[in-house]
């Protein structure tokens, strides 16, 4: 039976970046899930009968929200709604079912790398029929919605069970629960030499991958155990739990530290990597070489053609403004467009939708392409199989000879997290305003080229996005870029990102630190860092 149910606005469920992300206790307020999964069904038109893909990352309180959501579309109309058996789709595989299934749009539960548990972080996602998340426009007018709502259709039924493959009937409609991890997996056989890959793990290469108690753990374990035969144990933490284990499910150097000392090990396994909370992010550290994100998109662009997914060569690049511009040499090579884009994967969506860039990437460990619209850490981590597989050779060498061929582009970012909001801001309006007169300035042996505040046309829909971080350009190719995060919870997060290039491959071993160290002095000096923060030195180096 369905149930009109009155309700008074929330304040605050405006989605940022990501959706909605917010404490788990704020979740649990009778009527939050429900007040926030109607006003988006309530911004949407015409999906009466259509099909609707809800999933989550498998977090504390997804169950119980899932249950809701599943109501909520039935009450609303939807004709047949997809849920991932246990509640659970990874970020890119809830974006490939909406693709595959002709979805009108997707649900995704989850707050991606933030911790889970009754004092973590729960989410919400509304995806489009592309599988990407839904614009700007969207969301603004969900938001809109949540501030004026006073009512929601829910059905009144007991709760779904979603551990069992089955259909549900409910009228006309259908709940299908289905295998999470078969469609996307298929995809992934499409994309990648599965039998390369099996046979190096035949030869007895070693992979580590953590599943840091998250969701990719049964993507994995098929994957790369059952399917390419990797040796029983590769993926470690393999069972999603709610509280990720009380671990913070975000592959850098700081929450999967274990695997970069594994990895510096010399009886290492050859390939160590991780992916986050919902499966779109990726760390990859071989034997003895970290790949920094942005270099990874260009090993990645460099070499997908050895992948039968992308063996005509691919269209594109584009990578996040603040991403080093390691891709740019290779895209220049292979005479195909360099897109650079704002901090945020919805920006790539036009361009791939279009057809213009193949292969994505951002310096904050999301890489993918155009096969769903979400970046896709396990995607990530079979392209490098497939690379290390084709060529024969480590990671280390991979990336050497790449450097050596294409230069290398030593880079870093800077995070002065929690910083009090109004220092941050008028750290930002400082230098802003500082920027017509740093051009010619010269600081010991490095002169301004030049600066700007960067601002995108999306060449797509016309669009035009302003603001969207300060850029100082040094005439020996030297970069400095400063922006405030948009995903931070608590106070402003400012990030430095510090890059130089270095042709010469007798100068591309030195530690980063070394190598930047002259601008990252520099990058204080020039924003007053410690004046406007009180900072004297960033909270986390990745
Ligand atoms: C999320 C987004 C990414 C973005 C990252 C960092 O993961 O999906 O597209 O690059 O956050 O954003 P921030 O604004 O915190 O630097
Ligand atoms: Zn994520």
């Amino acid at each position: 039976m369905i149930e009109t149910i009155a309700t008074t606005p929330f304040e605050g469920q405006r989605p940022g970046t990501s959706g909605l992300r917010k404490k788990t206790l704020l979740f649990q307020q009778k009527n939050y899930v429900e007040n926030f999964v109607q006003s988006i069904f309530d911004c949407l038109e015409g999906f009466e009968g259509s099909t609707l893909v809800v999933g989550g990352d498998g977090r504390f309180f997804n169950r119980e929200a899932i249950q809701i959501v599943i109501k909520i579309a039935l009450a609303n109309g939807f004709g047949r709604i997809l849920v991932g058996q246990g509640g659970l789709l990874s970020t890119p595989a809830a974006s490939n079912v909406i693709r595959q299934y002709g979805a009108f749009g997707g649900i995704v539960l989850s707050a991606s790398h933030n911790p889970g548990g009754p004092h973590g972080d729960v989410g919400i996602k509304y995806n489009v029929a592309n599988g990407g998340p839904a614009p700007e426009k969207v969301t603004e007018a969900v938001f809109a919605r949540t501030k004026e709502i006073k009512q929601y259709r829910i059905l009144n039924a007991p709760d779904l069970d979603l551990d069992r493959l089955q259909t549900l009937r409910f009228g006309a409609a259908t709940v299908e629960i289905i295998d999470p991890v078969s469609d996307y997996a298929a995809l992934m056989q499409k994309l990648f030499d599965f039998d390369r890959i099996a046979a190096l793990f035949k030869s007895g290469f070693r992979l580590q991958f953590d599943a840091m108690s998250a969701v990719t753990g049964p993507y994995a374990a098929r994957i790369f155990e059952e399917f390419l035969g990797a040796a029983p144990g590769s993926v470690l933490n393999a069972t999603p739990l709610p509280d990720f284990g009380g671990h913070h499910p975000d592959p850098n150097l700081v929450h999967a530290k274990h695997l970069y000392d594994l990895a510096m090990t010399s009886d290492g396994p050859d390939l160590c990597a991780a992916s986050d909370g919902d499966g779109d992010r990726n760390l990859i550290i071989g034997r003895g070489r970290f790949v920094t994100p942005s270099d990874s998109l260009a090993l990645i662009a460099a070499n997908a053609h050895l992948a039968p997914g992308y063996a005509g060569g691919i269209k594109g690049v584009a990578r996040s403004m603040p991403t080093s511009r390691a891709a740019d040499k290779v895209a220049e090579k292979l005479k195909i467009p360099l897109f650079e884009t704002p901090t945020g994967w919805k920006f790539f969506g036009n361009l791939l939708d279009a057809g213009m860039a193949t292969i994505c990437g951002e310096e904050s460990a999301g890489t993918g392409s155009d096969h769903v619209r979400e970046k896709d850490g396990l995607w990530a981590v079979l392209m490098w199989l497939n690379i290390l597989a084709a060529r024969g050779e480590s990671v280390d060498a991979i990336v050497t000879k790449h450097w050596a061929e294409y230069g290398r582009n030593y880079y870093a970012r800077h995070d002065y997290e929690e910083v009090e909001s109004d220092g941050a801001n008028a750290l930002i309006d400082a230098l802003r305003a500082a920027l017509p007169s740093l051009k010619g300035k010269q600081y010991g042996d490095l002169r301004i080229a030049g600066a700007d505040d960067f601002s995108y046309h999306d060449p797509v829909d016309g669009s035009d996005s302003a603001h969207q971080g300060l850029r100082i350009h040094f005439e020996d190719g030297g970069r400095i870029v400063y922006r405030l995060s948009g995903t931070g919870t608590a106070g402003a997060t400012l990030r430095v990102y510090i890059e130089r290039f270095e042709p010469d491959p007798t100068r591309q071993q030195i530690e980063t630190a070394t190598a930047l160290a002259d601008l990252i002095t520099l990058s204080n000096e020039i924003a007053g860092i410690a004046k406007f923060t009180g900072r004297a030195a960033p909270s986390v180096i990745t």
